[in-house]
């Protein structure tokens, strides 16, 4: 199958929830109070009891209790509410497998979630203000391989066995089988889903950060979070070895080598609690 084949066969994906859209246009909406945010989250119970969960996880850290649905609202920001949203609506589209499951989807979302949860600490290790959006970049980086592995199952077996066997990284096993990888596949899904340009940019870049990018922090910090997450063992990727974290990174942010160990630690903190939140 070509890319413009899968492209069509992704018009039959799970659209995201409206509440996901509802809350990003009250985002846009400068008149919009945490109120109306609230309003729109309550009809949902599930996601209700996830936002408060997740508030009040060390993911946000903060000192006191959070228990009502506006206060959450008001302190994590509209945006959190959003990305809150969408990770608990793409929960289900990774762990739903429906053909030969060699690829082992609770390890693989542990990946992602992991990533998700690595970038936005280096976000606020460099103390930017898009930590937000670096989580979802993070959690949806490789969602290319959920589609691949849905549509094209025999061919995803494929790339993994010739990957394991040769010890390539599965992008380049992607290269070689299907002449095209996740990173170009995962765009297809986030352009569905109206992801915003950072988000996108990461997904496609993921693996090739570049200077020359219109958002290379962003591709450059998934970049540095899914090597991390892998240098963990936190789940399972699909590579049998730990991709190395490109030079060019340092010419886009002030990456160190120092910076991996308290990332790894807080990372597997927020991890160990939050995973809790999507599990349950
Ligand atoms: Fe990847
Ligand atoms: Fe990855």
């Amino acid at each position: 199958m070509d890319i413009v084949e899968l492209e069509d066969h992704t018009r039959n994906l799970k659209t995201l929830p409206a509440t996901f859209y509802q809350v990003s246009a009250l985002l846009e909406d400068p008149t919009s109070t945490a109120g109306d945010v609230g309003r729109v989250i309550s009809v949902d119970q599930v996601l209700s009891a996830k936002l408060l969960a997740m508030v009040n996880s060390s993911f946000y850290g903060f000192n006191t209790k959070i228990s009502s649905i506006n206060r959450a609202v008001a302190t994590i920001g509209f945006a959190g509410v959003r990305n809150l949203i969408l990770s608990t609506s793409v929960t289900d589209l990774f762990l739903t497998h429906s053909g030969e499951e060699t690829f082992n989807r609770v390890d693989f979302w542990k990946h992602s979630l992991g990533c998700g949860i690595a970038a936005k600490v280096i976000g606020n290790h460099l103390r930017r203000p898009d930590c937000e959006e670096l989580f979802v970049a993070g959690l949806l980086h490789d969602i290319g391989k959920v589609i691949i592995d849905q549509f094209m199952n025999a061919k995803f077996v494929k790339i993994l066995n010739y990957a394991e066997h040769t010890c390539r990284l599965l992008i380049e096993a992607e290269s070689e089988v299907l002449g095209y990888t996740h990173c170009k596949v995962g765009d297809l899904v986030a352009s569905r889903w109206e992801l915003s340009l950072p988000v996108r940019e990461a997904i496609v870049r993921h693996h090739s950060p570049s200077s020359k990018m219109d958002y290379p922090v962003q591709a450059a910090i998934v970049h540095c979070a899914n090597s991390i997450v892998q240098g963990l063992t936190l789940g399972y990727s699909g590579n049998c070895r730990v991709p190395l974290i490109e030079s060019e990174v340092t010419e886009i942010f002030p990456f160190s080598g120092q910076m991996i160990e308290p990332v790894m630690t807080e990372t597997m903190l927020q991890f160990n609690d939050l995973k809790n939140v999507f599990f349950s």
